[in-house]
C-alpha cells in the first residue's frame, strides 16, 4: 500500500492530495496534455472502447478536470457522474462541461472514492483515470467501486507505469525522474506535486500485482493492457 504523500506535512494523505490538486488545478490540463504529448486523449479513448456493455449510467472516479467523463459522453445516451475530492479540479471541469454544452449529460460532485455516496449496484460502468494511486487506501476505493457497480458492469482504470525493456526503460527513467518534475515544478509552481507523481508511480503495484488487488475486491475477468510501450497501464475488470 503506497503511503507516499505530496508534502510530508503530517496531515492525512487524502488531505495532502486534495490540497495538491487544488494548487495545480489551473495548470493541470496544460501539463497533462503537454507532458504526455497529447497521448492522454488516446489512452482514455482506448479505455472507453472497452466499455462494451452499452452503459447508460457511468461513474468517473477521481474525475479531476473531467476529461474522462467528457470522453465517455461519446457513448450514446450515457449519463455520467464524476466525483473528486478536489474542489479546484472540479471547478475547472465544470467550466469545460459548460463550454461543451454537456451539462445535461455530465454532473460533477465532490465525494471521496473510498466512501462513495451511492447505493449498491448502481452503475453500468466506471472509469478511473490516474486516480487510484492517489487514494489513502486504494483497496477500500476498489471495494467501493465494486459495491456500487451493477452485476456485469465493467470498470476501466488507467494508471501511469514504466517501460521495462532496454533502451526505452533507461530513456524513460531520465524523462520521468528529471524532465517531467522539472517542467511540472516550473509551470505548476508547486514544488512537490510532480516529484510526488514520480514517487507515487514508483511505489504503486502494477501489472499482475494490481490485478490481485482487483480480484481481492471481488472483480473477475481482470485484464492488464500496457499502452504506449508500457508507460501507461489499462486495467479492465467485470463485477
Ligand atoms: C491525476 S488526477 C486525474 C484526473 C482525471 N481523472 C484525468 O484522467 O486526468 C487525480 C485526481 O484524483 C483525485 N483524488 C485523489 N484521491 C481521491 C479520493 N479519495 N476520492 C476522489 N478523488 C480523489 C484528485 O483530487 C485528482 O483530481
Amino acid at each position: 500500500m503506497s503511503k507516499i504523500t505530496p508534502y510530508n506535512s503530517g496531515e492525512s494523505k487524502k488531505e495532502q492530495v486534495g490540497k495538491m490538486f487544488d494548487n495545480i488545478a489551473k495548470s493541470y490540463d496544460f501539463l497533462n496534455h503537454s507532458l504526455s504529448f497529447g497521448m492522454d486523449y488516446y489512452w482514455r479513448r482506448k479505455a472507453i472502447n472497452c466499455l462494451t456493455n452499452n452503459p447508460k449510467k457511468i461513474l468517473d472516479i477521481a474525475t479531476g478536470t473531467a476529461d474522462f467523463a467528457i470522453s465517455s459522453s461519446k457513448i450514446k445516451d450515457a449519463n455520467i457522474i464524476g466525483i473528486d475530492i478536489s474542489e479546484g479540479m472540479i471547478n475547472v471541469g465544470i467550466e469545460k462541461i459548460k463550454k461543451k454544452g454537456l451539462e445535461n449529460r455530465i454532473k460533477l460532485q465532490i465525494a471521496d472514492s473510498e466512501n462513495l455516496p451511492f447505493p449498491d449496484n448502481n452503475f453500468d460502468a466506471m472509469t478511473a483515470g490516474f486516480g487510484v494511486r492517489n487514494f489513502e487506501n486504494f483497496d477500500k476505493g476498489l471495494s467501493e467501486m465494486y459495491r456500487t457497480l451493477k452485476s456485469g458492469g465493467i470498470v476501466a482504470i488507467l494508471e501511469p507505469s514504466k517501460p521495462k525493456k532496454f533502451p526505452l526503460k533507461q530513456f524513460y527513467d531520465i524523462y520521468f525522474h528529471h524532465v517531467l518534475p522539472f517542467f511540472g515544478k516550473l509551470i505548476s509552481k508547486d514544488k512537490s506535486a510532480y516529484t510526488y507523481l514520480t514517487n507515487s508511480v514508483d511505489a504503486f503495484p502494477n501489472g499482475e500485482n494490481f490485478i490481485n488487488h482487483l480480484k481481492i475486491a471481488g472483480f473477475t475477468n481482470c485484464k492488464h493492457i500496457p499502452l504506449t510501450f508500457g508507460i501507461v497501464d489499462l486495467y479492465i475488470a467485470i463485477k
